[in-house]
């Protein structure tokens, strides 16, 4: 396993103003982009073919990925150079590849639309990079999934347990505990009502796939506010016994709100930010 994938076409809503003219994946933790974040995580779990799904206005993750050679010109051999090191070595560890996704027709139309970028012969990651997750140096939440993908080689979405008055901004899952934290999922809701939610264990944004879906996506109607879910296409690889749910070690942001990007600024700043 070495791709994946980054759908990163959303318009942002919920950050306008800011997201007017700049993608949401670029506004920064501290002095990172969020993307970087989540591309960070994606190449230490050694999924070094980073495949971005965009949209109209994203051009600047593109540039993020690459280099800027006025910048390098300008400040190499200065003190300055070091704020480079991060984003230097990231580029250097992986490739980086772009489709643009036309309209915006819900995360598993992106995730379709990234066949072409990510193929069929292998599994792969996806990650939604306004989950931002840590785990205090230890394995990414990635990570700790292609491990458990090594062993058994299915779909395997990553959970956490949320407060069942929230469960209606979530895709849930219902399963069985095999392990300790690992569920075989049997079905799996998108956006309950809090009081017809089956359980309390939330899908966050990161998922590894095996390529079967992309035929199970192509079939898929739109469900949800017309959109076409992913949660609807891992129901039929459930359905067959093929989806697992890991309960992660770490902590998620969710820094598409507001609230969560704030909490993840904090928490980095804290924990994280040594310059
Ligand atoms: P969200 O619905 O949370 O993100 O989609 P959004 O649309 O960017 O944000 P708001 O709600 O308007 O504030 C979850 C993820 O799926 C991607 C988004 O970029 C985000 O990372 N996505 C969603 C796509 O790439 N394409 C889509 O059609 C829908």
């Amino acid at each position: 396993m070495k791709k994946c994938l980054f759908p990163v076409a959303g318009y942002g809503t919920r950050f306008l103003p800011a997201t007017k003219s700049m993608p949401k994946e670029m506004l920064p933790i501290v002095n990172k982009p969020l993307v970087q974040y989540g591309v960070e995580e994606a190449i230490q779990a050694g999924l070094t073919d980073i495949a971005f799904v965009t949209g109209r206005g994203k051009r600047a993750i593109a540039d993020h990925f690459d280099i800027s050679y006025e910048l390098e010109h300008q400040i190499a051999g200065t003190s300055k150079e070091s704020y480079l090191d991060s984003i230097r070595n990231v580029i250097n560890s992986g490739t980086f590849s772009m489709t643009r996704q036309r309209e915006m027709k819900g995360l598993g139309h992106a995730i379709l639309t990234g066949e072409v970028l990510v193929g069929r012969e292998d599994a792969f990651g996806v990650i939604l990079s306004d989950d931002l997750c840590q785990n205090n140096g230890g394995d990414g939440v990635m990570q700790q999934m292609v491990k458990l993908y090594k062993q058994f080689r299915c779909s395997i979405v990553a959970v956490m347990e949320v407060p069942s008055d929230e469960v209606d901004k979530y895709g849930v899952i219902v399963g069985t505990e095999l392990n300790k934290g690992l569920f075989r999922v049997e079905s799996m809701v998108e956006k309950p009502p809090v009081d017809e939610a089956p359980s309390n264990l939330a899908v966050i944004g990161r998922y590894i796939l095996t390529p079967d879906i992309f035929d199970i996506l192509r079939d898929t109607k739109p469900g949800k506010n017309g959109e076409i879910q992913i949660t609807d296409a891992l129901n039929r690889q459930a359905a067959d016994g093929c989806v697992m749910a890991y309960k992660f070690k770490g902590r998620r942001f969710d820094c598409g709100s507001v609230p969560g990007f704030v909490e993840a600024t904090n928490f980095v700043f804290e924990h994280f930010y040594d310059q």
